[in-house]
């Protein structure tokens, strides 16, 4: 039997930018995804459920849970593609997410990963680093259309990552950062749709490319904040960095209020990832008063530490 973990990770500064080749900062956490393969008569796959939002279709009064199904594409993909490297495996998957998928913890990255190294041992074979990250990449390319190498690249390696796209550089920084919450709003849009809106945005108004500039100022900055352990700087910015999203049109008011409600107990949050909802990162100052808001919030929320491991064989 081959058991795999892989980091789920969070956005620290420069999400959506970085798909337009500004620098990004990410992070691996200590939650993640679990990919079980062992030997058998056919292929198989089992998701451990996690309904994560309701999507409703207004007009048909129709209302949906999401859930672990939001994997499916990234799997069916990351599949096809191992097939193609590895040849045909008899063999049953089973695939647990601590967090929720489509949410902003690049979970779905980390579901591909998993199955991708997990298919590679069961076949007999192996991939790792940044072949590994770079098929990941393919897969969430598949799926979503358009996808930067930033959630390939943080769950597979690990740690605090500078990411550069434009040309393709991996740094790790040695960031130190004490435990931080991760609160999941209900998300109804998947990465791609949320992406590709984005896009439509800079492609509308040509003022808001100064935006994405300036996201990538502040990464270079917060890059030295987080060298120094600079925590009231890290804060600031990452407030700066929610502000600069918001003018992308990914930052919505339940997300405001979670850490309007939070700010005097915290150096700074933001959502991380796509937005539109799912996970917003916060950087306690008091622990017990922020566990309180975000208790009252009725949000899922988790504490998390950085997980410097990457890609584990369990
Ligand atoms: C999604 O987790 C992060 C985005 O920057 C998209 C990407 O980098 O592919 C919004």
């Amino acid at each position: 039997m081959v058991k795999i973990f892989v980091p789920a990770a969070v956005k620290l500064f420069g999400e959506h930018a970085v798909v337009y080749g500004k620098p990004a900062i990410s992070a691996a956490i200590n939650k993640g995804v679990y990919v079980e393969c062992e030997k058998s008569d056919k292929l198989s796959i089992e998701t451990a459920g996690y309904p994560s939002a309701l999507r409703f279709y207004p007009g048909e009064g129709r209302v949906e849970a999401v859930g672990a199904e939001r994997f499916f594409a990234y799997i069916n993909a990351a599949l096809r593609l191992a097939e193609e490297k590895w040849g045909g495996l008899a063999a049953r998957f089973y695939i647990k997410s601590e967090l929720p998928p489509g949410a902003g913890a690049a979970t779905s990255a980390a579901v591909s990963i998993g199955l991708l190294k997990a298919y590679a041992l069961c076949a007999g074979g192996d991939v790792e680093g940044i072949e590994l990250a770079k098929m990941g990449h393919r897969v969430e390319l598949e799926v979503q259309g358009i996808a930067s190498p930033m959630d390939s690249t943080t769950v597979t390696l690990g740690g605090v990552l500078k990411i550069k796209t434009n040309p393709f550089s991996v740094d790790k920084l040695n960031a130190n950062l004490p435990p931080f919450y991760i609160a999941f709003l209900p998300r109804f849009e998947t990465t791609g749709e949320i992406v590709r809106g984005v896009k439509a945005l800079l492609e509308r108004r040509r003022s808001a490319a100064f935006v994405i500039e300036a996201i990538g100022r502040v990464v270079e900055e917060a890059e030295q904040c987080l060298l120094n352990r600079d925590l009231e700087c890290v804060g600031e910015l990452m407030g700066i960095n929610n502000w600069l999203l918001g003018a992308l049109g990914v930052v919505d008011e339940r997300a405001i209020n979670l850490l309007n409600a939070a700010r005097p107990f915290i150096y700074g949050g933001k959502i991380s990832g796509a937005g539109r909802g799912g996970a917003v990162i916060l950087l306690p100052r008091s622990e017990d008063a922020l566990e309180r808001v975000l208790s009252a919030s009725g949000y899922v929320y988790h504490k998390v530490t950085i997980y410097e491991g990457g890609v584990t064989v369990l």
